[in-house]
């Protein structure tokens, strides 16, 4: 790894270091939660019971790859990543707790089959970065940025905008990390690693399309499947944007 590609990861792994100062206790609970209209409170209890199931999963990937990502810095920025994760999926259990502990959901069967393709994954460990911190967290923290709109709630918003911070660097640590990293791998391996990882979108963004309907979709009109398709579309773009493709690349990752 070159000092230029160095920096950007050990200036996160410094506001890592330094975010473990927060605390569950930074966000006002003693108010009352708010579900929005067109969400049954069943419907809300299962999305922010997925979230917390998302968080200790990703803690476990963080500390299943940091041993044999390259370089010092890179495997500290997981361990403190994994202490955020585990810090989130409290800040979640506590909102849980408000809603209604006693019917916490299991984790969706699309949160487990990511997770243990995920572990079964026989290849470069940089496929897993790019389906945990790239792709899946940035669904997540899609999801916080547009909380305001699903889940309307003032407690809800004020961990969401926590989470939301820590979820945006881990993104950029993905992205600087597979920046360096992908184009040492051959052409057909990253094909391999993108089409896996495209699968397990797929499969994680149907099993919550199955669950909740997104206002987003019932607007477009779209069936389920092509509206996901316009959104996998919209991801493979910002993969590309992040330099982790090229624009000749792309149709063949696009049509493989
Ligand atoms: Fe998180
Ligand atoms: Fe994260």
């Amino acid at each position: 790894m070159t000092d230029a590609t160095r920096d950007p990861i050990a200036e996160l792994l410094r506001k890592g270091r330094l975010a473990q100062d927060q605390s569950e206790e930074d966000v006002d609970w003693s108010r009352r939660p708010r579900r929005p209209i067109w969400m049954s409170s069943n419907a809300a209890i299962w999305a922010v019971s997925q979230l917390r199931h998302g968080e200790l999963r990703t803690a476990a990937m963080c500390r299943a790859v940091a041993p044999s990502v390259d370089g010092r810095t890179a495997a500290e920025f997981l361990d403190t990543q994994a202490l955020d994760e585990m810090r989130h999926s409290r800040l979640y259990m506590r909102y849980l707790e408000k809603l209604n502990a006693a019917s916490v959901k299991p984790p969706a069967g699309a949160l487990d089959r990511a997770y243990e393709e995920a572990l079964g994954w026989r290849g470069a460990p940089e496929a897993i970065l790019l389906a945990y911190s790239v792709i899946l967290e940035g669904e997540a923290l899609r999801i916080q940025r547009s909380a305001e709109t699903w889940l309307p709630c003032p407690v809800f918003r004020d961990l969401s905008a926590i989470v939301a911070r820590d979820e945006a660097r881990h993104v950029a640590f993905g992205k600087h990390y597979l920046r360096t990293r992908l184009p040492v791998l051959a052409q057909s391996e990253r094909l391999r690693m993108y089409v896996w990882a495209r699968d397990l979108w797929f499969d994680a963004a149907r099993g919550v399309t199955n669950e909740i309907t997104p206002p987003l979709l019932r607007a477009s009109g779209l069936g389920a499947e092509r509206w996901l398709a316009t959104k996998w579309r919209e991801r493979m773009a910002d993969l590309q944007a992040a330099g982790l493709f090229t624009a000749e690349e792309r149709p063949m990752f696009e049509a493989a």
